[in-house]
């Protein structure tokens, strides 16, 4: 049987084995995928051992591995030379070849299952870390009128604004006590945000039609939300959505990559929503 996993640390919370399996329905075949907790030193190891096998076909990457997943491959996509990192690896003829398909994952989700264009629209993004770095030259390829990157550590926010600046289309970076609204769409990619509360932002942000989307998603069966989306709501937004699509669709990308083959994406997003509906 074709054999997959998902390689992270911590892993256990990783909804990727459901939704491959979901996808391998689809098509009709079955697979064997599974969850791979490695220890922090041994993600070369592990890869390796992995592909030794001819049943292995390909790993996503979660955190905190993605960088050493990047640079562990022979041919890295364009996408993953620009984010530094990998969620997506596979072989193919004896070398190891990544891609990130995070970007590609959000955009899809924003603009086919949410309706939300980014064209001509300001854009925020809380956070600097490496989710964000990831998903920053697919959202730049949609054009929107600008981009500004607010975090806590101002440096990281103006470091990742000045590697990206050069698309053409204005990337800011800055604080967040500094920030000046409204913005057409926030993006939220504070890992604090899943857990914690939401550092305290200024007033002014949201205005009359500002959608706001999580990326950091909680147990998708629970309907409270997450900080972010509750803060969303009080504040005004007209629509908001947490980043469970992003995390349908940034794995049908891989899935594409894998068997060259797309899966229904929305069809898995419903039943990761509703469990209890069946599909
Ligand atoms: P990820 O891969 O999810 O991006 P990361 O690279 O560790 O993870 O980045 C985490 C992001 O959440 C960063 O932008 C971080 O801000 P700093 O760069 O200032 O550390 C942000 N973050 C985490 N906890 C936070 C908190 N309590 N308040 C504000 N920002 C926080």
């Amino acid at each position: 049987m074709r054999r997959f996993a998902v390689l992270g640390n911590p892993v256990a919370h990783s909804r990727s084995p459901d939704i491959h399996r979901a996808f391998a329905a689809q098509h009709g075949i079955e697979i064997d995928y599974q969850r791979i907790e490695v220890a922090l030193d041994n993600f070369p190891g592990t890869v390796r051992h992995f592909f030794n096998d001819d049943e292995g076909i390909g790993l996503n990457v979660t955190v905190p591995f993605k960088a050493q997943a990047f640079e562990m491959a022979r041919y890295p996509s364009e996408r993953a030379k620009r984010a530094g990192a990998a969620n997506t690896l596979w072989m193919a003829h004896g070398h190891l070849h990544a891609d990130n398909t995070d970007g590609l994952g959000l955009v899809h989700d924003l603009r086919r299952n949410l309706g939300w264009q980014l064209h001509g629209k300001r854009v925020l993004i809380l956070g600097a870390g490496g989710a964000v770095r990831g998903v920053l030259d697919p959202l730049l390829a949609e054009t929107p009128a600008d981009i500004t990157i607010a975090n806590r550590t101002v440096a990281k926010a103006e470091e990742l604004a000045e590697q990206f600046s050069d698309r053409g289309i204005a990337v800011y970076g800055t604080g967040m006590d500094t920030l000046r609204g409204p913005f057409d769409i926030i993006i939220n990619a504070i890992s604090a945000g899943l857990a914690g509360d939401m550092p305290a932002l200024p007033d002014g942000l949201i205005g009359a039609d500002t959608v706001c989307y999580d990326m950091v998603y909680g147990n998708p069966a629970e309907k409270s939300g997450t900080p972010f989306l509750a803060w969303a709501e009080t504040h005004g937004a007209t629509e908001w959505a947490d980043g469970i699509g992003m995390l349908v669709e940034q794995a049908a990308e891989s899935f594409y990559l894998w068997m060259n083959w797309r899966p229904d994406s929305k069809a898995v997003i419903r039943a990761l929503r509703h469990p209890s509906a069946g599909d």
